[in-house]
């Protein structure tokens, strides 16, 4: 059975974005056979990078648990605010962790603002990151705007027909590597 991780980025105090990655869960969890978990870096409340885990000579037990759910995943959704046009620090502080969990893992990125644009900025920066560590970004878009007016706190879509669309599109793609990745 093919496993996917959430990412939620989002650490901020009263978070929204969080919701879109409950959204993501449900859907996935109605349309297909899946396993899924959030990994939500909330909970997680890594310190400020200073290693990448490979160089670590102690790493926690909890980065360790990060990096084997990362690496064990067969894909990866991030879900990402966008602050000043870029990504959150808490996500740069995982995306320099890890080396190896990134490699070829089939990833799909899921941008959210609770103006009107969806994040559509934040795309840029991330993408780049993740081409440069070797991750296998798929081109499928789920831009989440409005997001206190478009998803309750426990990640129901006020206009769930407009939601599930866009996540079917968005999810094709992110199957659609993973499935190639099968056969590697
Ligand atoms: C520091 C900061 C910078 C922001 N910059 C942008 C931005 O460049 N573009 C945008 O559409 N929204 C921006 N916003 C609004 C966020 O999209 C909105 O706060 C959203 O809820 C963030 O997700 P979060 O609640 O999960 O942290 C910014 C918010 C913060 C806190």
């Amino acid at each position: 059975m093919s496993h996917i991780a959430l990412i939620s980025a989002s650490v901020r105090t009263g978070r929204v974005s969080h919701r879109v990655a409950l959204y993501l869960q449900k859907y996935i969890a109605e349309q297909t056979m899946f396993t899924t978990e959030i990994l939500d870096l909330n909970h997680y409340q890594f310190p400020l990078f200073d290693e990448r885990l490979q160089y670590q000579k102690n790493p926690s037990a909890q980065v360790l648990e990060f990096a084997g759910k990362v690496m064990k995943a067969d894909g990866v959704i991030i879900v990402t605010p966008e602050y000043n046009g870029g990504y959150p620090a808490s996500l740069k502080n995982v995306i320099d962790l890890l080396y190896k969990e990134w490699h070829h893992k089939p990833l799909a990125i899921a941008t959210c603002s609770d103006g009107p644009f969806g994040g559509t900025q934040v795309i840029t920066s991330l993408a780049f990151s993740f081409w440069k560590i070797g991750a296998w970004l798929v081109p499928g878009k789920f831009q989440a705007s409005k997001i206190k007016e478009t998803y309750t706190e426990s990640g129901e879509a006020t206009n769930k027909e407009a939601s599930d669309k866009a996540a079917a599109g968005f999810l094709k793609e992110l199957l659609w590597a993973m499935n190639l990745s099968r056969k590697q």
